[in-house]
């Protein structure tokens, strides 16, 4: 049979593969909250201009109260036939109040309709990241601040560079959890202008009140351009985007996980909560939610791939591969909040391996960087020259299976005359963390003024 929403120009249904393929209700019926309260404000709206009686607004009102108890209650049966979850609502409410309810869609379209849905759930997605985000950088700070002035080796390459301090290394993961806070909050206030109401594409000949509306729903404003109202998918790209970035951060710190983990580094410990045992190995602890947020971005990252290639060749205004945002953005959104919850646990969990650390600070030639400074500081050589002789030292200390602390003042002497006992003082971790102080650097001094900064803008 044909379409009781748009049946008039149709003689026959649609064929089963075609309803198959064009039916959206299976996912978009997430949107079911912000169906009703767009709808809802819509009625309202074309009250007030005179547009609908009162008492027909008032019904559709009630009318879309009690559909939305049905779907919360589980009592809603959707309908593939009606496709989306706009129509499944609308079609609803016609058999609940009659007449009043064909006369919602005066002044609208499913275009502008989609449109302000999916703005809401996007935009109630930015304020989960937020305090998703937030919950996580506190993890972060209250780990830096148990270890301000613990060492443990910085690297580049992966290979030992300098000796930082652990509570310097947690609050990196703050600067850049922050920097995602900031991205989604950008990004919701940019996406926080009204759609509806430039109805199919071109506005309407009703006397609407989008200004009404769009207070009614949260909005700064409604949008400006009707056209653009319903062909732009930007506020969802730019949530996408900012996941990708939030979600390599946790990937990345996730990957350091993995390795600290590891039975050849053991710089922290990961709670029995936030790890699995092997099937045949007993000795096993694997850090399998760091390796499943590793794994995240891959999807959230192909999710905002996906919608990028869906929307670029798209003539103005609305076309039906437009339906295919929604999936994308959904997974996309319950992954990052997964992740960020995941990551928030494993972290508040974990218990950094202090003497490790600090042992492993000491290895691999740590403090060369700081013997070389002391050359420059106290013999007046020239920064490469001082590069050079180090180097030298290095290699001395590597040919004798030992550390440069090691090293006697002798074989120091013997490769540059001018050095003398003083410079044991810089070869020690604390001294070399102790002496990095310039802003921004791994000093206890400096990490305990970040942590306070932090601290206070989170409290
Ligand atoms: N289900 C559609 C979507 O998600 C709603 C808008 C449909 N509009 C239309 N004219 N067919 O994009």
């Amino acid at each position: 049979a044909a379409n009781t929403m748009w049946g008039g120009r149709f003689a026959e249904g649609p064929d089963a593969i075609m309803t198959a393929i064009n039916a959206s209700i299976g996912f978009d019926q997430r949107l079911y909250a912000q169906d009703i309260a767009g709808s809802r404000a819509h009625a309202a709206m074309l009250a007030a201009q005179g547009i609908l009686s009162d008492s027909d607004a008032a019904a559709i009102g009630e009318g879309l109260l009690t559909v939305l108890s049905e779907i919360e209650g589980g009592k809603f049966t959707f309908s593939t036939a009606l496709e989306d979850i706009h129509l499944n609502v609308e079609s609803r409410l016609t058999e609940l109040i009659g007449e009043p309810g064909k006369r919602l869609h005066t002044g609208r379209s499913r275009n502008d309709q989609v449109a302000v849905d999916f703005r809401l759930w996007v935009r109630d997605q930015c304020d989960a990241a937020i305090s998703g985000l937030e919950a996580l950088m506190k993890a972060f700070l209250a780990q830096a601040e148990a270890g301000i002035d613990w060492v443990m080796p910085g690297f580049t390459h992966l290979q030992t560079a300098q000796p930082v301090t652990w509570g310097h290394h947690m609050m990196a993961y703050v600067e850049m959890f922050a920097r995602d806070r900031s991205r989604f909050q950008d990004a919701r206030r940019r996406m926080n202008e009204c759609p509806l109401g430039a109805a199919a594409l071109a506005g309407t000949s009703f006397p609407i009140d989008r200004f009404a509306t769009a207070q009614a729903l949260g909005f700064d404003r409604p949008t400006a351009n009707s056209l653009d109202s319903v062909s732009d998918r930007d506020f969802a790209l730019e949530f996408l985007s900012a996941s990708s970035i939030c979600a390599m951060h946790l990937s990345r710190f996730a990957e350091e996980l993995v390795i600290w983990s590891s039975a050849q580094f053991r710089f922290v410990r990961l709670s029995d909560r936030w790890t699995t045992g092997s099937s045949i190995m007993p000795q096993k602890k694997n850090p399998d939610a760091a390796e499943l947020l590793r794994a995240k971005l891959g999807r959230i990252l192909g999710a905002t791939v996906a919608l990028f290639t869906i929307m670029k060749g798209l003539a103005l205004t609305y076309s039906k591969d437009m339906q295919e945002d929604k999936e994308q953005v959904f997974d996309a959104a319950d992954n990052l909040m997964l992740g960020l919850a995941a990551m928030t646990g494993m972290v508040s969990d974990m218990v950094a391996n202090r003497p490790v650390l600090e042992t492993a600070a000491a290895s691999g030639f740590s403090t060369a960087t700081d013997l070389a400074d002391w050359l420059v500081k106290n013999l007046g050589l020239p920064f490469r020259e001082a590069h050079h002789v180090t180097g030298t030292l290095v290699a001395l200390a590597e040919k004798k299976g030992c550390d440069l602390p090691d090293l006697s003042i002798q074989e120091m002497t013997a490769v540059h005359a001018g050095i003398t006992q003083d410079v044991y003082s810089v070869l020690g971790v604390q001294n070399s963390v102790r002496s990095r102080a310039s802003y921004g650097g791994t000093s206890p001094e400096r990490v305990a003024e970040q942590v306070a900064r932090w601290q206070a803008a989170l409290a």
